[in-house]
C-alpha cells in the first residue's frame, strides 16, 4: 500500500491525487482521501484504480488545506469501497491510513468490540487502530497514537488526523517505509520519495518506532520513549523525470529498453581507470572472505532469480558454497547460520518485508549482511553492513526488468570481486570475464534493435493458456523468471522446469500444439537441449527455442528459434531474459492486458 499526507495553505486534494499517482505502484485495489473540510473530515474511497477517485474529487471539490491519502493492495478483506482507506472511528472524527498488516487486530477488536459494541465497517485490520486510537484519546492526539502503538503488533506506517486538533498530522513507522518532505509553510508525508518530488527535494527518513507530529511550520520525530530525535535532512538529487513514460505506451517497454544504460552504468561505476571492480559500499576484506564458509541469498520474485544466477557465479568464480532461498520460506526452516556465514539480499525496492525479515534473522544469528538494492537509503540497505547498489534509476512497472539484469550484474561483480580476492582466477580468466561484460550492454542493444520478430511469435501465440519453459544449467534461472514474466502480465498460466526434469513428470502435460520456450544458451548442454526439444515435439508441443548466434542445428529441432549474440556460456542470462521479456510485453498488449499494473500484484510488497 502508499500513503501520503499533506498539512499546509494550499489545497490538498490535488497533492494528494498527485502523491498517490507517484505511489500507485505499491498496490491499486482501491484509492482514498480524508480531507479537512471545515470542521468535518471528509472521507471519499472507491475500488478500483485512482482514477476513479480522481474523477470524484474533481465533481465535488472538497475544499481544504490538511488531508492523508491512501493506495491500497488488499491483505485483510476483500478490495472493496468499505474496505478502503482511510478507516475513521466511529463519529469520524478521526481518520487514519495504514500500510503493513497489525498481526494482533484480531484480539484488539474482540477486546474494542467488548467495550464499546460492534461499530466496525470494514473487515480490515486498519480500521482496529482508528477505534484504537479513539478509545484512548482524551484530547491529545500525539498521546492517544502512541497508547495505540504501544497495544499495536506487527508493522505499519499510519498516518492520523482529528478533526478536533486542525493543525496537525501524526505519523508512525515500524516496520513499513515511511518518509517526511519538508515545505515551507508545509510538510508532507509518504511511503517513498517520488511521491513528493514535484513538491520538495528536502526529506527525513524515518526510522522503526518513531513518531512525528507534523505541523503546517514544524516537523518532531520523537522515539519510542518520547524523546526528541535529531534526524539530517536528505537532499534527493535524482531526476524526477526519469519517473515518466517519455514517449512509450508502457513503463514496461521503456524499461526494457534502458536496459543497456542500467547494465553499462552499473558496471562502469565500478571499474577504476585500470579496469579493476572497485566496490566502495563492499568492505569485505581478504581475511574476512577466508573466515566465509556458507553464503545464502535471499530474496523474492523478480530477485530470487537474480540469485539463482548468483549461486552459479560465486559457486563457479570464487567456489565459496552457495545456498538460495526463497525469503518468506527462509526464517521457518532455521536455517544454519554462524559468524562466518555471508548473507546477500537482493531486492529492488529494498523494502520487501519477508526479504528484510530474512536478512533481520540472519544478522540475529550473527552473518554478515550484504545486499544489492536498487533504491538508495531504502530499509534493506540501512540494514546492511555491505550494500552493492544497482545503477536501474527507478523501475514503476510492476514486471521488473531493468532492475532484474542490473541484478545480474551485480551478481557477476560480487562474484568476481570475491574470486580475485581469494586468488581464484588468473588475470587471463579475470579479463575475459570482464571483456565480455563491458561487451554486454551493445549486445542487449542489438537484441532490443531486432524486436519484430519475437513481437510477431507473441501475436501468433497469445491465445495459448498454458505455457512451459525448459532450460539447463544456468538456462533454468532465466527460464524462471521468463515463465514469472508472462504469468504476471499476461495471466496465462505458465511453468519453468529443468528440462532433465520433464521425463519425471510435467512431461505428461505435454499434448498438440503445447507452446514449449526452451532456452539452449549452454555450449556444454546443447546437444541436450537439443534431445529435449526432440521429447516434447515428438509429443506434438511447438517449440520456441532462445540460442546463441551460430548455433544453427537447433532450427532443425525447434519451430522457431531466437538468437542471442554469442558470449560466454555464464553470462548468457543478461542476454537471453530479453527476448523473454518482449515476448511476455507483447503477449499481454495482444491480450489487452493491463501491462504496468497487472492484477492481485503490487511492486512493492511490505507486508509478510
Ligand atoms: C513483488 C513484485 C515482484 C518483485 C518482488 C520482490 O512481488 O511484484 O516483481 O520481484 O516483489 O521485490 P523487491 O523489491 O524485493 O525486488
Amino acid at each position: 500500500c502508499g500513503v501520503v499526507g499533506y498539512i499546509g495553505e494550499k489545497q490538498v486534494a490535488p497533492i494528494l491525487i498527485e502523491g498517490l499517482s507517484k505511489l500507485e505502484y505499491r498496490g491499486y485495489d482501491s484509492a482514498g482521501v480524508a480531507i479537512l473540510d471545515g470542521t468535518e473530515i471528509k472521507v471519499r474511497k472507491y475500488k478500483g484504480r485512482m482514477s476513479i477517485l480522481e474523477e470524484h474529487l474533481k465533481e465535488e471539490n472538497i475544499k481544504g488545506t490538511l488531508g492523508i491519502g491512501h493506495t491500497r493492495w488488499a491483505t485483510h478483506g476483500e478490495p472493496s469501497d468499505r474496505n478502503s482507506h482511510p478507516h475513521t472511528n466511529c463519529s469520524g472524527s478521526i481518520a487514519l491510513i495504514h500500510n503493513g498488516i497489525i498481526e494482533n487486530y484480531m484480539k484488539l477488536k474482540e477486546w474494542l468490540i467488548e467495550i464499546n459494541g460492534d461499530h466496525f465497517k470494514s473487515e480490515t485490520d486498519s480500521e482496529v487502530i482508528a477505534h484504537l486510537i479513539d478509545y484512548f484519546y482524551e484530547g491529545d492526539l500525539l498521546d492517544a497514537v502512541y497508547k495505540a502503538i504501544d497495544k499495536m503488533e506487527g508493522a505499519y506506517a499510519i498516518g492520523v488526523i482529528c478533526k478536533d486538533e486542525p493543525d496537525k498530522i501524526i505519523a508512525v513507522r515500524k516496520d513499513s517505509p515511511l518518509i517526511v518532505g519538508i515545505g515551507e509553510n508545509e510538510n508532507f508525508i509518504a511511503s517513498d520519495i517520488p511521491a513528493l518530488l514535484k513538491y520538495t527535494r528536502n526529506m527525513y527518513l524515518i526510522e522503526n518506532d518513531e513518531v512525528v507530529l507534523l505541523t503546517k511550520d514544524g516537523i518532531k520525530i520523537f522515539n519510542e520513549l518520547r524523546q526528541i530525535v535529531k534526524r539530517e535532512v536528505l537532499k534527493v538529487t535524482w531526476d524526477a523525470q526519469a519517473a515518466e513514460k517519455e514517449g512509450y505506451t508502457h513503463f514496461m517497454m521503456k524499461e526494457i529498453n534502458e536496459q543497456p544504460k542500467g547494465v553499462h552504468d552499473t558496471l562502469h561505476r565500478r571499474l577504476d581507470k585500470e579496469g579493476n571492480i572497485v566496490l566502495d559500499g563492499i568492505k569485505i576484506t581478504k581475511e574476512d572472505l577466508e573466515k566465509i564458509n556458507k553464503i545464502y541469498i535471499v530474496a523474492c520474485g523478480t530477485a530470487y532469480h537474480a540469485g539463482l544466477v548468483g549461486k552459479y557465479a560465486i559457486e563457479k568464480f570464487a567456489k565459496i558454497p552457495v545456498e538460495i532461498d526463497i525469503a518468506s520460506e527462509f526464517r521457518y526452516r532455521d536455517p544454519f547460520i554462524d559468524e562466518n556465514t555471508l548473507f546477500i539480499a537482493v531486492s529492488q525496492s529494498g523494502e520487501t518485508l519477508d526479504t528484510l525479515a530474512a536478512l533481520r534473522e540472519a544478522k540475529r544469528k550473527g552473518a554478515r549482511i550484504l545486499s544489492i538494492v536498487n533504491v538508495v537509503g531504502s530499509s534493506v540497505s540501512r540494514e546492511s553492513d555491505d550494500v552493492f547498489y544497482t545503477w536501474a534509476g527507478p523501475e514503476i512497472a510492476v514486471a521488473s526488468t531493468k532492475a532484474y539484469t542490473t541484478q545480474l550484474v551485480s551478481m557477476y561483480l560480487v562474484a568476481l570481486h570475491m574470486a580475485v580476492t581469494k586468488g581464484m582466477l588468473t588475470d587471463v580468466q579475470y579479463k575475459t570475464y570482464m571483456e565480455e561484460l563491458k561487451a554486454i550492454p551493445e549486445k542487449i542493444k542489438k537484441i532490443l534493435g531486432n524486436t519484430e520478430k519475437i513481437q510477431q511469435l507473441a501475436d501468433a501465440q497469445f491465445n495459448n493458456e498454458n505455457v512451459f519453459y525448459i532450460g539447463r544449467g544456468v538456462d533454468v534461472a532465466v527460464a524462471y523468471e521468463g515463465s514469472l514474466k508472462l504469468k504476471e502480465i499476461s495471466y496465462i498460466h505458465s511453468e519453468a522446469i529443468a528440462a532433465g526434469e520433464l521425463k519425471h513428470g510435467t512431461i505428461a502435460l505435454v499434448e498438440q500444439d503445447r507452446l514449449i520456450v526452451a532456452l539452449a544458451t549452454q555450449d556444454k548442454l546443447y546437444d541436450k537441449m537439443l534431445s529435449n526439444i526432440q521429447e516434447v515435439r515428438a509429443r506434438g508441443a511447438y517449440v520456441i527455442a532462445v540460442a546463441k548466434e551460430g548455433n544453427k542445428e537447433i532450427e532443425k529441432v525447434a519451430d522457431k528459434v531466437i538468437y542471442i549474440p554469442d558470449t560466454l556460456d555464464e553470462l548468457t542470462p543478461i542476454l537471453s531474459v530479453i527476448p523473454l521479456q518482449i515476448f511476455s510485453y507483447y503477449i499481454a498488449v495482444a491480450r489487452g492486458c493491463d501491462v504496468d499494473k497487472p492484477k492481485n500484484l503490487a511492486k512493492s510488497v511490505t507486508v509478510e
